[in-house]
């Protein structure tokens, strides 16, 4: 639940928080702040041209997402193939430098963390990414991560201790020891290598997970195995996920609250449940008109094949980023970049249609 207080009588715009962080958790005054939040972050890359003149697209831009720690949740973040999602999570992990915007570790900005800070944020927000056997190293037993992992932060103070969690870690991702200790990643399956990871994750009991299309690579069988693992660590364990995907149906199941990323933006944000009810920007709208299903959390982007062919560039910056593919669209979507409105309870589109609700706007901390 985002919080929406609304301001006074003269505009309509209220204040709030970023998706995913609980009402209660604003509003109860103790100010704690999410574990991990990105306010505002935009990511311009160069593009190479034909001629002199320099071009940029944005990748991501203006996103605004956080990582709460109590109550833990999972935040979808979907979008199409270029839509800015690995982006984001570099930025997140800190492994890419936003253009603009804040990333802030339990309030802090991230630039701003000591040397003992940033080892907290590096040790409690970690990565799982899309491909399970590009992490490893062919040469080396595939327990090997968990071995080093647990050196790196003094986990274990003998050799028995060392076995002791790593047989604990195996277990939490539903994985008998024996099927993984001693064996290469060759010998293994992708969702097997990719619980391995998790289970590397597990050891540190982190707040925060970036998984970036954890699953899109993984055998369907086994697929929701890891989807589950994620869930317990969410409920047994207090761990957060932003939790990447091209993948309507995979994002239901997380359950939390969703945001639909469109060229970098952030289209449409909210409680899941209500975005998919009523889908309120004509991105999300043509994506689920297009599942010739009448589950709206059939599979999304393989059928739907809406594509827009050029990607926008920063120079489009006032404008709505879906313009040239809108079917609605006025000649204010030229001029302007929608804000964000709210449509419902916990539902926000960035849409010209919904002109008159409340615009929100994201408190970045001082
Ligand atoms: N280092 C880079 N230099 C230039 N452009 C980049 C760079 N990294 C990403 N991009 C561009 O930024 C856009 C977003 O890329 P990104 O990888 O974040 O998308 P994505 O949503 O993760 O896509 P996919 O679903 O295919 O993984 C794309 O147009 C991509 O070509
Ligand atoms: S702002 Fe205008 S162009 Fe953009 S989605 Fe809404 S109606 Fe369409
Ligand atoms: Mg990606």
């Amino acid at each position: 639940m985002v919080e929406t207080k609304v301001d006074t009588q003269q505009d309509t715009s209220i204040k709030s928080g970023p998706v995913g962080v609980a009402e209660s958790e604003m509003e109860s005054g103790a100010k704690v702040p999410p574990v991990l939040a990105a306010y505002n972050i935009t990511k311009e890359f160069n593009i190479p041209t034909p001629g002199l003149q320099r071009e940029y697209i944005a990748a991501v831009d203006q996103v605004t997402v956080a990582l709460q720690s109590k109550p833990a949740k999972i935040v979808s973040l979907v979008g199409e193939s270029g839509s800015g999602k690995t982006t984001l999570a570099r930025i997140m992990l800190g492994l890419t430098p936003p253009t603009r915007g804040v990333i802030t570790y339990n309030g802090k900005p991230v630039k701003e963390l000591t040397k003992a800070e940033r080892f907290d944020y590096r040790r409690n927000v970690q990565p799982i990414f899309q491909d399970p056997f590009a992490i490893y190293n062919p040469f080396y037993r595939i327990d090997r991560v968990l071995d080093i992992t647990i050196k790196n932060f003094k986990l274990a103070s003998s050799k028995s201790e060392a076995l002791e969690l790593k047989r604990e870690a195996l277990q939490a991702v539903d994985l008998q020891p024996r099927d993984v200790i001693g064996r290469y990643p060759h010998q293994l399956s992708g969702g097997q290598c990719q619980r391995v990871m998790l289970a590397r994750t597990f050891l540190l009991r982190p707040k925060v997970i970036i998984a970036d299309e954890p699953v899109s690579m993984i055998d369907v069988a086994v697929r929701t195995l890891f989807l589950n693992n994620l869930l317990d660590f969410r409920d047994k364990y207090d761990i957060s996920c932003l939790f990447i995907t091209h993948h309507l149906a995979t994002a239901y199941y997380m359950g939390g609250p969703m945001l639909v990323l469109c060229f970098g933006r952030v289209v449409e944000s909210g409680n899941i449940d209500q975005l998919l009810a009523n889908p309120s920007h004509p991105y999300t709208e043509q994506l689920l008109a297009a599942i010739p299903s009448p589950d709206p959390t059939a599979r999304w982007t393989e059928r739907a094949n809406i594509k827009i062919t050029e990607r926008p560039l920063v120079r489009d910056f006032n404008k709505c980023v879906y313009v040239e593919r809108c079917p609605y669209a006025m000649d204010i979507c030229r001029q302007q970049r929608p804000p964000d409105y709210q449509v419902g309870d916990d539902h926000y589109a960035a849409c010209f249609r919904h002109q008159g609700k409340p615009e929100r706007v994201v408190e970045v901390p001082a």
